[in-house]
């Protein structure tokens, strides 16, 4: 295709302002699915995704369009629509689909106005300077205020309130003159058509049958069918076994060129073969120079996983393995805990990542999980110079520490102004920053954060949910890493530490949980034969302290004597009993106690 008739776009929304049925509306108003095939969000094909309401993995759709009037009109132009993910976690692969975008549409919902993830990646796509399209969707509702919205938006963006477009996703009013503007406003892709090619890999895919599917879109020179081609960040070699386009079935071509978006099959089985950020080119002749902007996935947030029963190990072993083939940020290795048995120690980008990965393990392979409380990276600096990476709570170094760092994140939030107060102080107690603080209209407010990776990790959002009655949005980014003083925590039972419950806080907040934790555990676990003392500790220093009294549980004291097969009968109950008792030391603890004291509440 010629470069000038190609248009490469995405759509930046928050959750449900109605990206997924844009874009069925255009796959529909375009021709690609037919009124028959269609069924509501043809593109969300993952069932989790679905039902929450998430899109994870971002696809990119060819549509034919010929413009019904202005620039272009009656000549068939490609239009590429690429899915971006929409969640914080997820800013790197946002990060690549819009760099592979000339221009993106701004959706925001005409009831709801801007919420501050879009707001994030709006300024990712000003940052990857691509044409915006501001739109408000929803019109039809009653409830929408066009006109206050399209002001706010043409304030953030800096256009006149006329240039914001007013479409319904759900009757299709207004979207074939979106079409048009997007080729009307959207810039061509430019390249050199004669150069080694160079294609940036923006999504990468496991599919069961066909292996990974990779989605590139070509920089420069072209891509064709059986050559062989190299990825430029590890140098592995593959044969292009199928190239195309997805239409929004896959469609073998002969070739992708300049501008041009579509798929790679090589026949690799790991999308870490085959990574997002990475650049394709040929084999023989290829390109020396890799295109700009490839990051490794970095896992930001660890938590131990662990079978509820002790004999599916093997089987949440697979399950992982299978995840991974799909996902190159999910990383885990095997650990044992002494409460918990034998389980994985697992590192995700972030929350959300790890309840998708928690949901996906109970559901698509029916385990039943424990996950210790999450935690985050910390860089530990010894005072003879030595350093350690800690991803466990519980093996945190016990000699003379020098400095531990800690991962900080730039966050934002919007609101309506009368929050303002109580998001302030969350965030103080959270240890945040105030880095600065807008109105975008006369009610909203943005406000800009510094803070702890490990004080948002911990039910931050929840808290700031209920504090502004569900009208705040959030949305972060890492920023680097800070020193602060950071303790180890370890909970002890009869003088054995319980490795699940050791947590790094800082100095300030270490007391508070040691007491917390403390408490919940005399609550929760039975008395013994013995009295177990229960300890909170920093080191050797003991912070808080609850004791479990003891107590003589005799289980034929009933029998008077006589029954013998009744006296086994009740022997045996209590060993069935026992079998679901964990051992910390010398203290017997169900397992139901560490599952309750860890759950949060
Ligand atoms: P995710 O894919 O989950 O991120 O959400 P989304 O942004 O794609 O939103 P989706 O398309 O799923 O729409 C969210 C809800 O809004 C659905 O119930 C849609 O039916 C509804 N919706 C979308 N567009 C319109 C519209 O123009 N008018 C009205 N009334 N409802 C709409």
């Amino acid at each position: 295709t010629d470069p000038a008739l190609i248009r490469n776009f995405c759509i930046i929304a928050h959750i449900d302002h109605g990206k997924s049925t844009l874009a069925d509306r255009m796959l529909q108003l375009t021709g690609v699915v037919e009124q028959r095939q269609m069924r509501a969000q043809y593109l969300d094909r993952m069932d989790i995704e679905r039902e929450r309401g998430i899109t994870i993995k971002s696809q990119a759709v060819r549509l034919p369009w010929a413009p019904t009037t202005g620039d272009g009109e009656g000549t068939t132009h490609v239009l590429n629509m690429i899915d971006t993910p929409g969640h914080v976690d997820f800013t790197y692969e946002v990060s690549r689909s819009l760099a592979a975008c000339e221009g993106t549409i701004l959706l925001v919902d005409a009831a709801q106005g801007i919420e501050a993830q879009t707001l994030a990646n709006l300024y990712l796509a000003l940052e990857n300077d691509l044409t915006i399209i501001p739109v408000l969707n929803k019109i039809d509702l009653p409830a929408a205020q066009p006109e206050k919205y399209a002001a706010e938006l043409a304030h953030i963006i800096g256009c006149d309130p006329s240039e914001v477009l007013k479409v319904s996703a759900k009757t299709g009013e207004g979207v074939a003159e979106l079409l048009n503007k997007v080729v009307a406003e959207v810039p061509p892709p430019v390249g050199v058509a004669d150069a080694p090619a160079r294609a940036m890999i923006f999504d990468s895919v496991y599919d069961s049958y066909r292996g990974v599917v990779t989605y590139v879109k070509v920089v420069d020179g072209q891509l064709s069918k059986r050559e062989r081609i190299q990825m430029m960040s590890t140098g592995a070699a593959h044969e292009l076994l199928e190239i195309g386009v997805s239409s929004p079935e896959m469609t073998a071509s002969d070739g992708l060129g300049v501008g041009e978006v579509g798929y790679l099959i090589t026949g690799v089985k790991d999308v870490r073969q085959s990574k997002v950020g990475d650049t394709v080119t040929q084999l023989h002749k290829g390109a020396t120079e890799a295109l700009g902007g490839y990051k490794d996935p970095k896992p930001m947030v660890f938590s131990g996983l662990y079978p509820l029963d002790g004999s599916d190990y093997p089987e949440l072993r697979d399950a992982l393995d299978k995840l991974q083939l799909n996902d190159a940020a999910l990383v885990y290795e095997p650990e044992t805990s002494a409460a918990l048995g034998f389980g994985f120690r697992v590192g995700f980008l972030g929350l959300l990542h790890l309840d998708v990965i928690r949901e996906r393990l109970e559901r698509e392979f029916g385990l039943d999980l424990i996950a210790t409380a999450p935690n985050v990276v910390y860089r530990v600096i010894m005072e003879d110079g030595t350093e350690c990476t800690v991803t466990n709570p519980s093996e945190f170094p016990t000699g003379k520490i020098a400095e531990v760092y800690e991962p900080m994140v730039r966050a934002t939030v919007l609101a309506p102004s009368e929050f303002v107060g109580a998001i302030m102080e969350l965030c103080q107690s959270r240890r945040g920053n105030l880095l600065g603080m807008d109105y975008l209209s006369e009610d909203r407010v943005e406000l800009r954060y510094t803070l702890p990776l490990a004080e948002i990790v911990f039910d931050f959002f929840d808290q700031l949910k209920s504090k502004t009655r569900g009208y705040a949005s959030l949305d972060y980014e890492p920023t680097g890493e800070q020193t602060s003083e950071l303790v180890k925590v370890d909970i002890l039972l009869h003088g054995d530490k319980v490795d699940a419950f050791s947590a790094i806080l800082h100095k300030d907040k270490a007391y508070a949980y040691g007491v917390r934790m403390a408490g919940k555990l005399r609550e929760l676990i039975p008395r013994q034969q013995f009295e177990v003392p229960i300890q909170a500790a920093i080191g050797s220093r003991v912070i808080a302290r609850e004791t479990v009294r003891a107590i003589r549980k005799d289980v034929l004291a009933k029998c008077y004597g006589g029954d013998i097969s009744r006296k086994r009968k009740l022997l045996e109950k209590q060993k069935e009993g026992k079998k679901r008792m964990k051992m910390v030391g010398a203290v017997e603890v169900p397992q139901e106690a560490f599952i309750a004291a860890l759950s949060t509440d």
